[in-house]
């Protein structure tokens, strides 16, 4: 008997509505060769729902993607939503799904594809086996912290104003999500900050430290936020697993995932864990909407189809599976096909479609 999973396609917009396409023919190649079954149900997020629903998540599709067993999702924003009110933007539908699923653990992984080696603008020798996971907090910080907003102070000032909040409870989920992967790792975390200078931020150091009092064998290290951004460009591969706050994440994540030469390659995983052990996920490319290309049939589907991977690893503990498609991909790259954003002179170019194409050949295979 095939098991039966349902899962949640969320497009969005720009190439994420591209990219979905051939999420979903490798999806239909799993559900035809394995003994997983899916069923997919394709949803509005981001500029798209608003434009057909009115907002950027209805809660009628937040309803239906809590039920499904996973989320895979493309991408949101473009510039014709850019001068809607806050509240309105695309990306509130992206924050909202993270929050209302508790989806607190983001694991963006940062992995160098070795015939990629000389897209990067590092050195090879820098980058090569360059194997590095970031875990970003997901729904706290200063993304979600009261008070936030902009007030009159007088006629011709204002004020903008955020929170950068933690509470141990939420700093202690992450850390031991933290120091579980680094387990099944290389037993390395390094934890980054601003301890020196944000209490909230001292907390969670001291909180981390806590923490790892359960793991005596990873070796923990700390590290300013300033500090880590240097040494992942100087010397990357001094890092294993990190952990840090939701800004911190979003900044040092992009900075890591240039480090590999292709933003257009990296998958990533938001996980929320309830007290009882049940898991909720959604998955989607670190990239974002790419609206200048939008269309064209040029973007790299490959992040997409290894975010599929990551599903099948994280959310239904098939690293068979999981392995195959990384290995698909892998061997579409050593046999040269590109895609324009990861092609360097004189190669042959592929489109997106062409390149979800290649990718079952070589399952098929
Ligand atoms: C990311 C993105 C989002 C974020 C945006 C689109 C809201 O940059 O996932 O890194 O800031 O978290
Ligand atoms: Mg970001």
């Amino acid at each position: 008997m095939k098991k039966k999973i349902n899962i949640s396609l969320l497009p969005g917009d720009g190439i994420g509505k591209e990219i979905s396409k051939e999420a979903y023919k490798v999806i239909n190649w799993i559900s035809k060769n394995s003994d997983l079954d899916f069923n997919i149900n394709e949803e509005l997020v981001g500029g798209s729902s608003i434009d057909k629903l009115g907002a950027p998540l209805t809660e009628k599709t937040l309803e239906k993607i809590k039920k499904s067993d996973a989320i895979i999702l493309g991408a949101v924003g473009g510039p014709k939503w850019e001068n809607l009110s806050f509240e309105k933007r695309p990306e509130r539908g992206l924050l909202k799904i993270r929050k209302e699923l508790d989806l607190f653990a983001n694991f963006r992984p940062a992995l160098v594809f070795e015939s990629l080696i000389n897209s990067s603008s590092l050195k090879p020798e820098i980058i090569k086996d360059l194997d590095i996971l970031i875990i970003r907090e997901l729904t706290s910080g200063i993304y979600f912290g009261e008070p936030r907003g902009v007030e009159n102070i007088d006629e011709k000032n204002q004020r903008g104003f955020n929170t950068l909040s933690y509470t141990t409870q939420e700093i202690e989920r992450i850390a031991k999500v933290a120091f579980e992967t680094a387990m099944n790792r290389s037993k390395k975390l390094c934890s980054i900050d601003k301890a020196n200078v944000l209490e909230s931020t001292e907390l969670w150091r001291r909180v981390v430290i806590e923490t790892s009092k359960k793991y005596p064998e990873v070796e923990l290290s700390h590290m300013y936020v300033d500090n880590a951004s240097m040494q992942l460009v100087r010397n990357p591969k001094q890092f294993d697993v990190i952990v840090t706050t939701n800004m911190f994440g979003d900044i040092l994540s992009d900075c890591a995932s240039m480090l590999t030469g292709s933003l257009g390659m990296l998958p990533s995983a938001s996980i929320g864990i309830s007290e009882e052990g049940n898991k909720k996920a959604m998955y989607e490319p670190v990239h974002g909407s790419a609206p200048d290309i939008a269309g064209k049939g040029i973007a790299n589907p490959l992040a997409m189809i290894l975010s599929v991977s990551m599903m099948l690893q994280y959310s239904f503990n098939d690293k068979t599976l999981s392995d195959l498609i990384n290995k698909a991909v892998n061997s579409v790259l050593e046999k040269g096909f590109r895609t324009k954003d990861i092609s360097n002179e004189g190669e042959k170019v592929i489109s997106t479609s062409e390149m979800g194409d290649k990718v079952l050949e070589e399952l098929d295979s």
